[in-house]
């Protein structure tokens, strides 16, 4: 049994924009866990795969969507997953491409980030404790998960007689602090940095995942081609929404088709990171 009274919780799915909520599934209940961090961005939805299999969905600007980028609450959102037991994480978000051959609509699996967030944002669960601690994050989404999501993805969304949605992976994410999107000059600075994607929410999330030893991996949606192209209007608002509908309802369609599979994967060993921060302490024991 979990801490959160469900047996066999392994997964957390943390929606993003335009993915508010999960459909097709059991609803279980509904739990909100005040960690030392304050409460999570939303109430996390605990929900039954047909099979039975549990799983918890959080979203991750609220279900309103009435928090910032630069507001969400990291620390209490990975904490609060924590707490219900989960190991693995799997994020949504909305994402600008920096490349021509990521189309809006597009799914996209990174495997690297670049961090543009400015240091407004809470980092790490050592702030403040007397403990310093440096995870090791040269490959910042869990390979073994990213693995076994990626072709499960594929399969995901290959629709009988229709074109089927490209997923592109080993992609470099950058991460942006917003909430103004990028200048044309940024845009183009961070396609020369070997950017594929922008957007504004992944970081610090996937660092501090990777301190509460949880495996994390991302499933990216793009919407727009940001500010790069010369020919074409920045990216707008109105611009974002109009794909996001389409993507979040393909984000739903993929969350309940590859979650049985991640779960026996998950539970089978893959992205295992307990023990992972065992040597990141640099702080004597008596000091
Ligand atoms: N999210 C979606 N599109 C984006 C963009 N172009 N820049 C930053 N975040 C985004």
């Amino acid at each position: 049994m979990s801490p959160s009274g469900e047996q066999n919780l392994l997964i957390g799915v943390i929606g993003g924009s335009g993915l508010y909520h999960l459909e097709n599934l059991t609803f279980v209940k509904e739990v909100n866990p005040e960690t030392p961090w304050g409460f999570p961005s939303s109430p996390i939805t605990i929900a039954t795969l047909p099979s039975g299999t549990p799983v918890a969905f959080l979203a991750r600007h609220g279900r309103a969507h009435q928090i910032n980028p630069s507001n969400v609450p990291s620390r209490a959102n990975i904490a609060a997953l924590k707490s219900l037991g989960v190991r693995a994480i799997v994020a949504f978000s909305a994402v600008g491409s920096l490349r021509e051959e990521i189309k809006p609509g597009d799914f996209v699996v990174p495997n690297q980030v670049i961090d543009r967030t400015k240091s407004i944002r809470p980092v790490s669960f050592f702030e403040g404790t007397g403990v310093v601690a440096h995870a090791t994050f040269g490959d910042p989404f869990s390979e073994s998960l990213t693995k076994v999501v990626v072709p499960l993805v594929k399969k995901a969304l290959v629709r009988e007689g229709e074109k089927s949605i490209d997923v592109h992976e080993n992609k470099c994410l950058v991460v942006m602090e917003g909430p103004q999107f990028s200048t044309r000059a940024e845009s183009h600075m961070y396609r020369a940095w070997g950017g594929d994607l922008i957007n504004m929410s992944t970081l610090p999330e996937a660092k501090l995942a990777r301190e509460a030893e949880l495996s994390y991996t991302l499933i990216a949606t793009a919407t727009d081609y940001d500010a790069w192209r010369v020919s074409e209007t920045p990216v707008t608002v109105a611009e974002v929404v109009k794909t996001l509908r389409a993507n979040a309802d393909a984000s739903r369609h993929v969350t309940v088709t590859i979650l049985e599979d991640l779960h026996k994967a998950v539970a089978g060993g893959a992205g295992v990171e307990e023990g992972s921060m065992q040597f990141s302490i640099m702080t004597a024991k008596e000091h």
